[in-house]
């Protein structure tokens, strides 16, 4: 597996799984096929009510945990509940979580980023990481953090390449992770001619191919799937490299387009929000 290496030194692998909108029940099956297939990475968060079958699907793969990278959020509705990371550690079956972020610059967020600091000096979070600042959010952020974070996680792919972020996020070493990495099912993406035609040079499907320029972006990257042979092929993308004159013809896609539009309202939605934990 191809690893990345964070600010604090820790090792994160490249490609992993992600678990947005994923029922408990295709959560669990996901994560427990791809980390048979070889996946050591695996993106979950409180609000997407799978945490506690993301727990079951490790046990269940049989993988060791300290093989494991786990990744979580804490929604804002937790930012200031003082037992929000012992909560989101027991419902996942672990003590200790490989990187935690804070989901939304929503609520009393900076709260939410004092308690990643204190997880990751107790030793309960090894990195950690912030959802969705880019812009003003990172700027204020920037002025009060004591650790510096390991991650942003924000959407990003080859239509949205934030381009502008990367100038801050490169000044701390702060590595990206992507969301939506393959448009979240929107065909626009994949269908670009320009993936077909590589993926036929290189022998691999036009998922394949983003996937690619992701970790040549330098991104880690977490394709969501509930279909095993897209998890299959979904990791099989690092026995081949773009060329830079690939990468360049890719670059001409970037439209500095997002497909998610967050609003301040939604923002506001999203701090009067609470997950429904799963009870089991
Ligand atoms: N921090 C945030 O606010 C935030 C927001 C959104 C997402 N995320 C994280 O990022 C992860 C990835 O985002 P996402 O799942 O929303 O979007 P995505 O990975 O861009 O797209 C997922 C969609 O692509 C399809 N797909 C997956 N692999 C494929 C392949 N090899 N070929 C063709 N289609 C394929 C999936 O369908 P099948 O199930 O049929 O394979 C699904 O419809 C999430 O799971 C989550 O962990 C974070």
């Amino acid at each position: 597996m191809e690893i990345v290496r964070l600010n604090n030194n820790l090792e994160c692998p490249v490609v992993g799984i992600g678990t947005y909108m994923l029922s408990p029940t295709d959560a669990e099956n996901s994560v427990r096929e791809a980390l048979k297939m070889g996946y050591r990475l695996i993106d979950t968060a409180n609000a997407y009510v799978n945490e506690r079958a993301v727990g079951r699907g490790i046990k269940a793969s049989g993988v060791e945990r300290g093989e494991v990278f786990l990744s979580t959020k804490l929604w804002p509705s937790e930012y200031e509940n003082p037992d929000a990371v012992d909560q989101t550690l027991e419902r996942l079956g672990v003590d200790y979580v490989d990187l935690l972020f804070i989901h939304q610059p929503a609520g009393n967020w900076l709260a939410g980023y004092r308690q990643l600091e204190k997880a990751y000096r107790e030793g309960k979070a090894r990195s950690i990481g912030i959802s969705n600042f880019e812009g003003k959010y990172i700027a204020e952020l920037e002025t009060k953090w004591e650790i510096v974070p390991q991650f942003m996680q924000v959407e990003a792919h080859p239509y949205y390449t934030q381009k502008d972020l990367r100038v801050t996020l490169d000044q701390y070493g702060i590595k990206l992770m992507s969301w939506y990495p393959l448009g979240h099912g929107d065909n626009s993406l994949i269908n670009e001619p320009i993936f077909a035609e590589l993926g036929k040079k290189y022998g691999k499907t036009p998922a394949q191919v983003i996937l690619r320029w992701h970790t040549q972006m330098g991104f880690v990257v977490i394709p969501g799937s509930r279909n095993v042979h897209h998890i299959q092929d979904n990791l099989d993308i690092l026995d081949f490299s773009l060329t830079d004159e690939d990468m360049a013809r890719i670059a001409k896609l970037d439209k500095n387009v997002r497909y998610y539009h967050r609003t301040d309202a939604q923002l506001n939605q999203f701090a009067a929000w609470r997950p429904g934990f799963e009870k089991e």
